[in-house]
C-alpha cells in the first residue's frame, strides 16, 4: 500500500492515513486503499481499530482538492459516493472504531472522524468544514453524522460559517470524547482501545449494533432488534463463564469471542 500503514496487536489494529506531503489528505488512490483495507481486516477477529494520521501536524486534511479540481457533475456524484461507501462501511465496521484525531480534521477528515464510533484528540487537534469556502459541500455523510451528533443549529454553524474549531470547543461541543497533550494520544488511545479488547466481543459488537440502528428504527422495530442481539449473545460460551464467574466470585476466563451456543450440564 502506498498511503495506508496497517498493524495490529492484542486483538486492535491501527490504521495509519500516511501522505503526509498532503497534509493526508484523501485522493482516489488513499479512499481505494482504506477500504482495501477494512474489508481484509473485517473477519481478522479484531476488537478495535484505531484510525489515525501520519505525522505530527493532520489527522486528514480532506479530500484532495487538485483531484477535485476540475472533476465534472456526474463524476462528483460518483465521487460522493464512493466517500460515503468509506463512512458507511467504518460506521459498520464489527468491531468499535476509534479515531485519534493528531492535528487537522478538516472537510472529508472531519467526516472520517465522525463515521468513527470514539473520537479521541490531541490538544493541537483543529475541525472545520471548509467546504462552503471552495463553493461546495461535505459529501461523505458529513452533514448527517454532525446534525447526529451536535444537534441541527449547532451542526448549521459550522457548516455554514466553515469556522475552524479548536479540541477545545469540539469537546464543549460533544464532537470528541477527550483531548490530550500530542504525546500522549496513542498511548491514552490504545489504553481505551485495549478496555475495549478485554470484553465480550460479540457483547460490543452487538451493542454497537444496536446503538447504530436507534436512528433508522421505529421503537417497535427497535425492540425487536435489540432483543434479536440480545439473544445471540445467550448460550456463549464467553456469556456463560463471565455470568458463572462473578456467581463464584472470581475472574472470568479472557474471553474467546466464539459465537456458538455451548451446551450446558443443566441442559444435559
Ligand atoms: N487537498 C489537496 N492537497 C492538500 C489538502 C487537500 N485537502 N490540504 C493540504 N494539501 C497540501 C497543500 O496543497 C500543500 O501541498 P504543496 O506543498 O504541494 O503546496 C501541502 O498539503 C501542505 O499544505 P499547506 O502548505 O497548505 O500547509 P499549511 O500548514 O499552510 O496549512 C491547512 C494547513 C490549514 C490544513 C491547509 O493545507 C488547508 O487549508 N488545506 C485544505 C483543507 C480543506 O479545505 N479541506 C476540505 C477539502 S473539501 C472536502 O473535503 C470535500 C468533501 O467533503 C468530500
Amino acid at each position: 500500500m502506498k498511503y495506508i500503514r496497517y498493524e495490529s496487536k492484542d486483538f486492535i489494529g491501527t490504521l495509519t492515513i500516511n501522505r503526509p506531503e498532503a497534509l493526508n489528505a484523501l485522493n482516489g488512490e488513499t479512499l481505494s486503499e482504506i477500504s482495501q483495507t477494512l474489508g481484509e481486516i473485517t473477519s481478522a477477529g479484531l476488537r478495535c481499530l484505531v484510525i489515525t494520521g501520519g505525522g505530527e501536524k493532520s489527522f486528514v486534511a480532506g479530500a484532495d482538492i487538485r483531484e477535485m479540481l476540475n472533476l465534472m457533475p456526474q463524476n462528483a456524484r460518483e465521487y460522493s459516493k464512493t466517500g460515503n461507501r468509506l463512512m458507511n462501511a467504518i460506521d459498520d465496521f464489527p468491531a468499535p472504531v476509534i479515531a485519534a484525531v493528531n492535528g487537522y480534521a478538516l472537510g472529508g477528515g472531519f467526516e472520517l472522524a465522525l463515521a468513527c464510533d470514539i473520537r479521541m484528540a490531541s490538544e493541537n487537534a483543529v475541525f472545520a468544514f471548509p467546504e462552503v469556502s471552495l463553493g461546495i459541500l461535505p459529501g461523505y455523510g458529513g452533514v448527517k453524522r454532525i446534525a447526529a451528533l451536535i444537534g441541527a443549529a449547532r451542526a448549521k454553524d459550522l457548516l455554514f460559517t466553515a469556522r475552524r474549531i479548536t479540541a477545545a470547543e469540539a469537546l464543549s461541543l460533544g464532537i470528541v470524547n477527550s483531548v490530550h497533550p500530542q504525546a500522549e494520544l496513542m498511548g491514552e488511545v490504545l489504553k481505551t482501545a485495549a478496555k475495549i479488547a478485554g470484553n465480550a466481543p460479540l457483547g460490543v459488537g452487538n451493542v454497537k449494533k444496536a446503538a447504530n440502528a436507534v436512528a433508522g428504527l421505529t421503537a417497535p422495530q427497535f425492540t425487536e432488534r435489540e432483543a434479536a442481539l440480545f439473544q445471540e449473545c445467550f448460550g456463549t460460551q464467553d456469556q456463560r463463564n463471565a455470568m458463572s464467574a462473578f456467581l463464584e466470585k472470581r475472574k472470568p476466563a479472557p474471553f474467546t469471542g466464539a459465537c456458538t451456543t455451548v451446551t450446558m450440564p443443566t441442559e444435559l
